[in-house]
């Protein structure tokens, strides 16, 4: 194979270094495969003139030219005499340029070409009918141009089309993809759409993945899109009735959105995996069974408790329920559940996890689960078993308002965690009922990943205020049950070797400023170095990635 490529490669070069080729390929890079030469000439400033300046004509002569790269030159307009000579070029990216129009010709001579980008122009209009019958195009891409609306100014014409991306356009109209019939990916997100139209979308019989997202869509019903839809994503728009039909769909995302209501008739999306309804305003969902769905998105609804119809009877392979952002009156889980990942973030009316709250969740079988309970400013009180019954993988607790956190919490089970323990950000007030963490945890955090302690501080008591945990890493004494004074001393020789930011507040002499200039240079230096050395082997990596 390898030496099948290089063979082809010498021919090509070959061949190019005799005829004039010599000048593209100076300016572009040229390469071939098996399927054919392809040039790049991607950001060569060939538009400079407003043409391009080189003489194409001959590119095709001598190896079949299948790849021509275009993009990023300033092309205004297109030398079609010449490109439509290249009979047997498949994919032709013309994307970033300031192209304002499609040549119709570009149609009619390249008669094998597949892949066309006119993705990032200057486009305001296209006429969906010069796709004529014999073109071959089967992915198109036009997003990112401004186009307000596709024309068709003759009937019955059939393409081949199976991709086509009209993103982040004008578009507030959809007549015409009536002929699109082979369809299979179609993108319309970022556009200007009200509706979308009744009929024609049901024609599209195999389209797969429907991208709506972002427009200005008032309602969506599945009745006016076809049977074969697998991906629909409704996102970002202002729908507020949803209405359901039977449906293979599998993944189902109409987050923000201005939805009230989701009714027992979702049990007609039979196949559904993915559901994301996060950033609506239900405040309950529906007693269905979903054999397959994998992940529920319910945050930033109305909800205000975790619904009981969330349980692993209705959903026996839900690995992921996020409920965040919800105005929940407590966290309890009323049902059976067995996750693979559990989110409750950003929930401002809980201020308590009794040991109840997580009884009916654990992980899958012969799994271990994550949970996060992150950013609930008003928690401050945990149970110290509410984790015991549960193989956790990863636990995050990172900014509540703890100011405790009993010991028992991290049981052999919890501390076991093979990913990590995250406690960053909590106002803990660090005295004798916390030195376990100095003993017990702060060790075991240093040796899954020391990131765990940049932001584990004390916020009290007051000679504590803001310093970071990992100060009194390794120290002998209970420091957190200690007498304060002969410890603020003693800090003063840590000081240096844990944060820049930090602000010194003890009473200073003139020797410890040196001391301590000394010490923050050294460890200046040694960050740097640390930063240069971790850039170097990021670098590395990445080559030694691409290699494979
Ligand atoms: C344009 O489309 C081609 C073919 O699909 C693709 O390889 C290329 O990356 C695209 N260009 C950009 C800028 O997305
Ligand atoms: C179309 O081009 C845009 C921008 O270059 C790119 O992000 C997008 O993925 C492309 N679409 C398809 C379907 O390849
Ligand atoms: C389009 O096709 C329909 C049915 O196949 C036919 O009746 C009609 O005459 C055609 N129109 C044109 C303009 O060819
Ligand atoms: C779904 O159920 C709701 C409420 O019961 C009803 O109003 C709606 O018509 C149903 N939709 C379909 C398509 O059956
Ligand atoms: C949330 O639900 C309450 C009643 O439970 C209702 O009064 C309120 O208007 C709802 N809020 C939103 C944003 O839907
Ligand atoms: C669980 O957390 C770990 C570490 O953050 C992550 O690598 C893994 O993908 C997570 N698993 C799931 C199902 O979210
Ligand atoms: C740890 O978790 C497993 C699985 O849930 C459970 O069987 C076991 O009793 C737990 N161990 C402890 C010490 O709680
Ligand atoms: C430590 O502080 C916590 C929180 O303020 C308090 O509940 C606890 O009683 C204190 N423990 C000791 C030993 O002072």
């Amino acid at each position: 194979m390898m030496f099948n490529y290089c063979n082809l490669v010498m021919s090509l070069l070959l061949i190019v270094c005799n005829k004039c080729l010599c000048d593209i390929c100076k300016t572009c890079i040229c390469s071939a495969l098996n399927e054919g030469a392809i040039i790049d000439c991607h950001d060569r400033h060939l538009g400079i003139n407003e043409a391009l300046n080189f003489d194409l004509l001959t590119l095709d002569q001598h190896q079949p030219l299948n790849k021509l790269i275009l993009s990023k030159n300033n092309i205004v307009l297109l030398p079609i005499n010449e490109l439509k000579n290249l009979k047997h070029l498949k994919k032709l990216d013309l994307s970033q340029n300031q192209l304002d129009n499609i040549h119709s010709d570009i149609f009619k001579n390249l008669n094998d070409l597949e892949d066309l980008n006119y993705s990032h122009n200057l486009l305001w209009g296209f006429d969906i009918s010069i796709l004529n019958i014999d073109s071959s195009l089967s992915k198109f891409n036009l997003s990112h141009n401004q186009i307000s609306s596709l024309e068709k100014s003759s009937e019955n014409i059939t393409t081949k089309l199976k991709v086509l991306d009209v993103s982040h356009n004008k578009l507030n109209n959809l007549n015409f993809f009536d002929d699109l019939l082979e369809l299979e990916y179609l993108d319309l997100s970022f556009n200007k759409l009200f509706s979308l139209p009744v009929k024609s979308l049901l024609r599209l019989q195999h389209l797969k993945i429907l991208y709506i997202n972002n427009n200005h869509l008032l309602d969506l019903n599945l009745q006016n899109l076809p049977l074969s839809l697998l991906e629909l994503y409704a996102e970002n728009n202002f729908i507020n009735c949803l209405s359901l039909q039977k449906s293979l769909i599998y993944t189902l995302n109409i987050q923000n959105n201005r939805i009230f209501n989701i009714y027992k008739n979702l049990t007609l999306l039979e196949g559904l995996k993915d559901l994301n309804i996060n950033g609506n305003s239900l405040s309950e969902f529906p007693d269905v069974f979903l054999k397959d769905l994998e992940t529920l998105d319910l945050s930033f609804n109305n909800l205000t408790m975790i619904p009981q119809t969330v349980s692993i009877k209705n959903f026996p392979n839900l690995r992921i329920l996020k409920v965040n952002g919800n105005p929940l009156k407590d966290v309890k889980i009323r049902s059976e559940l067995r996750l693979e990942r559990f989110e409750i973030n950003f929930v401002k009316t809980i201020e308590e996890i009794d040991k109840e709250t997580f009884l009916m969740l654990r992980e899958r079988k012969n799994d271990c689960i994550n949970i996060t309970v992150s950013n609930n400013k008003k928690l401050s009180t945990i149970e110290e078993n509410v984790f015991q019954h549960m193989n956790i993988c990863s636990l995050d607790l990172s900014n509540n308002c703890f100011a405790h956190l009993p010991s028992k919490l991290f049981d052999v089970n919890v501390s076991n965690a093979k990913y990590l323990i995250n406690l960053q950000g909590n106002p803990f007030i660090c005295n004798c009922s916390l030195q376990w963490m100095l003993s017990a945890l702060i060790p075991k955090l240093y040796s899954i990943k020391p990131s765990l302690l940049e932001d584990l501080r004390c916020a009290g008591p007051p000679p504590l205020t803001n310093k970071r945990m990992i100060h009194w890493y390794k120290w002998k004494g209970k420091v957190f049950c200690g007498d304060f004074s002969h410890f603020a001393e003693r800090m003063t020789v840590n000081i240096a070797s844990i944060s820049s930011k930090q602000v010194v507040t003890f009473e200073t002499s003139p020797g410890m400023i040196a001391a301590l200039a000394t010490a923050i240079t050294l460890f200046a230096i040694l960050t740097i170095i640390g930063i240069l050395l971790t850039r170097r082997m990021i670098t590395k990596k990445k080559r030694i990635n691409r290699r494979f």
